[in-house]
């Protein structure tokens, strides 16, 4: 007998990972508001009776709350829909994980440090600047002060879902460059730690199976800026002679991308690295798999020029 996940918000980057890496060893229960593929059904996580009863019918060995609202703009804006979404959804996901007496998955951010620092670990102090992190920072409270059982999975920039799902820095760049751009505006004063979503979903698989309850940066290894993984993907892509970067400061986004942003959101897998269950690798690695295996047909067609370097 498979054991059984329920996986609420499961129709975006992050979702696609999981459910491929899942699917297979696990029976899966896969919903979200947005329902974009056939293996999901709607739930709304928001509405606390419904989703109690789609979790309880379906009676799950784990319950997976993965979604969220994730444009920062969209959060300083509509700051209501942002907790209820992302704060207060959780606080049903703890009620109903502890009322099946199940554990809980929640995914949390780098985005809950103040940058102040260079670099991260498990235990370092969060303190959130804008209204998307303190929402996910109060999730990840609220699930560590009242979840009996929990892994929460602090992730970074993230990688994922490909042309149709990734809403994030590397869709946005080849969107760019698909429409002719060849001169590159990117910022040089933010660090992160990129995230493939599909080495994260074995990650935590692998937590999971282990039963290592509790809380991880989990992030792919090797620390970065947002300046160096603009030229990393010029360069899987073949276009490094083609493309220049412009060096700019954030200011220069700032009627774009108003909301607060730590200079630095670099984690460190410590406490995965200390138990010895760090299996994410470099970020430039995923990178290259994230593009052949996920935008190979999408370039072929839009980008051309680049078919000699991506593997089909
Ligand atoms: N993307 C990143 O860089 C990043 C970094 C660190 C952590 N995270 C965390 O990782 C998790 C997964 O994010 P992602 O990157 O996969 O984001 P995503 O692509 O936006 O997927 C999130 C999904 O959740 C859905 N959702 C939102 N509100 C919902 C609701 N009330 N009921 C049911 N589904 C709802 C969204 O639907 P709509 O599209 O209709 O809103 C979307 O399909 C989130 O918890 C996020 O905070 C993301």
């Amino acid at each position: 007998m498979k054991k059984k996940i329920y996986i609420a918000g499961a129709g975006g980057m992050l979702g696609e990972a999981f459910h491929s890496v899942f699917k297979e060893e696990y029976e899966l229960k896969c919903t979200d508001k947005d329902v974009n593929e056939n293996w999901l059904s709607f739930l709304d996580f928001r509405e606390f009776e419904q989703y109690k009863k789609d979790v309880t019918d379906f009676n799950p060995d784990y319950l997976f709350h993965l979604g969220a609202y994730t444009d920062l703009e969209y959060c300083e804006l509509n700051q209501d829909d942002t907790y209820l979404t992302n704060t207060t959804s959780v606080e049903n996901a703890v009620y109903i994980a502890n009322q099946l007496n199940i554990p809980l998955l929640y995914i949390s951010t780098a985005g809950i440090f103040d940058g102040k620092k260079e670099f991260y670990d498990d235990w370092d102090e969060p303190n959130p600047l804008g209204h998307y992190a303190r929402s996910k920072y109060m999730g990840e409270r609220y699930v560590r002060e009242n979840a009996k059982r929990y892994i929460i999975c602090r992730a970074g920039w993230m990688m994922g879902g490909g042309p149709k799902k990734d809403k994030k820095f590397i869709n946005k760049l080849i969107k760019q460059l698909v429409k002719g751009t060849r001169e590159l505006h990117v910022v040089n004063d933010k660090d992160g730690t990129p995230t493939f979503t599909v080495d994260f979903a074995k990650n935590v698989k692998l937590l999971f199976e282990k039963e290592y309850w509790g809380l991880y940066n989990l992030v792919c290894n090797g620390e970065t800026s947002r300046r160096e993984v603009a030229e990393e993907l010029v360069n899987i892509l073949g276009l490094s002679e083609e493309v220049t970067f412009k060096e700019v400061s954030s200011d220069y986004f700032k009627d774009t991308y108003f909301a607060p942003r730590p200079t630095s959101e670099r984690l460190i897998n410590k406490k995965l690295t200390l138990r010895d269950l760090n299996i994410m690798r470099d970020w430039k690695v995923a990178l290259r798999e994230y593009i052949d295996n996920y935008y190979a047909e999408f370039l072929e067609e839009n980008l051309p020029a680049t078919k000699e370097t991506i593997s089909l």
